[in-house]
Formats: C-alpha cells, structure tokens, sequence
C-alpha cells in the first residue's frame, strides 16, 4: 500500500480504479469535461463539474472516460446519506497492536497523487459531508481533516467531477455547494444509432435481432419521457441471453420476460406508463386490476 507524508503524519493511500471503460457517442460531453479541467493560464484553476441525469445513463461512465483521456488515476467515492466528512477526508485505523494509522479517502488519495476524484452520486451526502468540501472546490484548493489535524493541500493535477441523480430521493445540495460545482453537464438519451452502439459494446456477444428489439424498445421508451436507461437495456440484454442458453427460450420470447422482470409488468405499454398507471419494480398490474368487473369477483 503506498503511503504519503505530511509532517510527521502518514497517511495510507486509497487504491484507484482499475476498470477500463470506453464512453461511445456524445463526444461533445467527454470534451466538456475535459475542457473544464484545462487551465488556459498559469493562474487559471480548472473547474469541477456536475453531470446530471437519470440514473443509468452513463454519468459514471463518463466521468471515468473523462478521467481516463487525461491519463491521470482515477478515484471514485460512493457517497451516500451515511458519508461523514472524515469518510471523504481521513478515517483512523486501529491496528491490532493498539496504534492508529490513517487512511486517506480515494478522495484526499487523488489530491496527493494528482489524480482525478469522482464524487459519484454526491447529492445522497448529508449537508455537514459538503460543507468539509468546501474550500477544496474553491480557490483554496485545500481540506482541512478535524481527525488527522492537517491541512491536506491538493497537488496542481488534482481534477474532481460530480456526478448526482435527477431523481428526488436526495437530499437538497446547498447553494454555496452549488456554487462551486459548476458547470453543469446534462446527460440526454442517446439516439438511435448511439444506444444501439452503447448496448453493442456492453454486450458484445448478443445477436443482431436482440440487439434490435432492445435498441427500439429504449428509443421509444425515450419519446414517452420514460425512466428506462441504457443500463436496463442491458440487464435486459444479458439476462435475455441467459435465458435463451439455459432454457432454449426463442430470442423474442425471452426478450419479453426479461423486459417484464427487469421493468415490471406491461413495461411496454409505454402510453400507460407515461400516464402512470404502472410502475417500475414488480407493482401489481394495476390497469388489470382497474379493468376487472367489481361483481365478477363477488361470491
Ligand atoms: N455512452 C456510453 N458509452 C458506453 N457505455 C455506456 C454509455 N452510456 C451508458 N453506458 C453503459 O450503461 C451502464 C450504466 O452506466 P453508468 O455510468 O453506471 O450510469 P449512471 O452512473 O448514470 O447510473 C454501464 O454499463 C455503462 O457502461
Ligand atoms: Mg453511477
């Protein structure tokens, strides 16, 4: 594990990711993020964006493809409700000899070593989590760790990204987060021909007719404005040919019962959907239940 000195703290190192991913279509958005990450002068500062969209669109993926394109490491911090400042800072470790050691977050990890932090889905992070953030995503480039007792400051390289859901199950990011992650970075369904890529790529193995049905049914889940992402269609991709292996269930058959696990009953009855009558998540089907005959059910 490597290590890094501060005075006469040490503190571990986090370890980046390894995975290597590629981001396909809507190059206009990788080069965004990188341009916020340019400096043009010697005293610019780049500038850490937030990528926005529904969940499963690829904002984690870009943000490691962004990472990736400089050629830096890239870190990735899962924030959720129950992430403590010294969770995004520096967190003491209690050896079975009794002494303590320090762990650096993937965060502060990327700070020291000039690397690129992610902090995916920051918008689950309680307000007391952000406010530790706060002069690291200014000017000041610096956080200062209450448990460790430094002032840890961040190497010239250091670049940060933020990526949040555009779903309500989150707390409210404070303005004066806001402020400091800025611009912000939509991401859009991608059309026809890019979605079709996305899934190609994901599932290399699939055949050209599932690859089709999966492909169409995204497009036209996107015009009704449905919360069906890329990442379903892969799920239902993948577990469609699994189906297929191990139960010889034809192609469109077993595209239908995972569309229907994966999305939830009627999940192609996109007009219904878009109308609320049904649910992602196995609800019952409730047009079944609004459509049966009250006195049929009668003893
Ligand atoms: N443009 C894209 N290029 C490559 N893969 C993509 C793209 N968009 C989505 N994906 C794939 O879709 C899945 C979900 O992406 P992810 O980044 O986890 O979404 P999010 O972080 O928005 O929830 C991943 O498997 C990812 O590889
Ligand atoms: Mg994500």
């Amino acid at each position: 594990m490597n290590e890094h000195k501060i005075g006469d703290l040490t503190l571990r190192l986090s370890e980046p990711v390894q995975q290597d991913v590629s981001w396909i279509g809507q190059q206009e958005l990788l080069q965004q993020i990188l341009a916020c990450w340019t400096t043009v002068t010697e005293d610019d500062l780049p500038l850490s964006p937030r990528l926005v969209g529904k969940p499963g669109m690829g904002k984690t993926t870009l943000a490691q493809a962004a990472g990736k394109e400089l050629g830096r490491p890239v870190y990735i911090v899962q924030c959720t409700m129950d992430t403590r400042p010294e969770d995004l800072l520096v967190t003491p470790v209690l050896s079975e000899k009794g002494h303590i050691s320090y762990h650096a977050s993937p965060l502060v990890t990327a700070m020291l070593e000039g690397g690129v932090a992610i902090l995916d889905e920051a918008n689950r992070m309680p307000e007391k989590s952000w406010a530790s953030l706060a002069p690291l995503l200014d000017h000041r480039r610096y956080v200062e760790s209450v448990i460790a007792g430094v002032r840890i400051p961040a190497d010239e390289r250091f670049r940060c990204c933020v990526t949040m859901n555009d779903d309500a199950s989150t707390y409210e990011v404070p303005e004066y987060m806001v402020s400091r992650i800025q611009p912000l970075i939509a991401l859009e369904f991608p059309d026809q021909d890019e979605e079709r890529e996305i899934l190609r790529y994901n599932v290399d193995f699939a055949p050209a007719d599932l690859l089709d049905m999966t492909t169409n049914f995204l497009q036209e889940a996107h015009r009704y404005n449905l919360n069906y992402s890329t990442r379903d269609g892969i799920n239902i991709m993948r577990y469609a040919l699994k189906l297929n292996h191990a139960r010889e269930t034809d192609v469109k058959e077993a595209f239908r019962i995972a569309m229907e696990q994966i999305l939830g009953p009627g999940a192609d009855r996109f007009e219904e959907r878009a109308a609320g009558l049904f649910f992602p998540g196995n609800l019952k089907d409730l047009s079944e239940l609004l459509q049966r005959d009250p006195k049929r059910d009668e003893p």
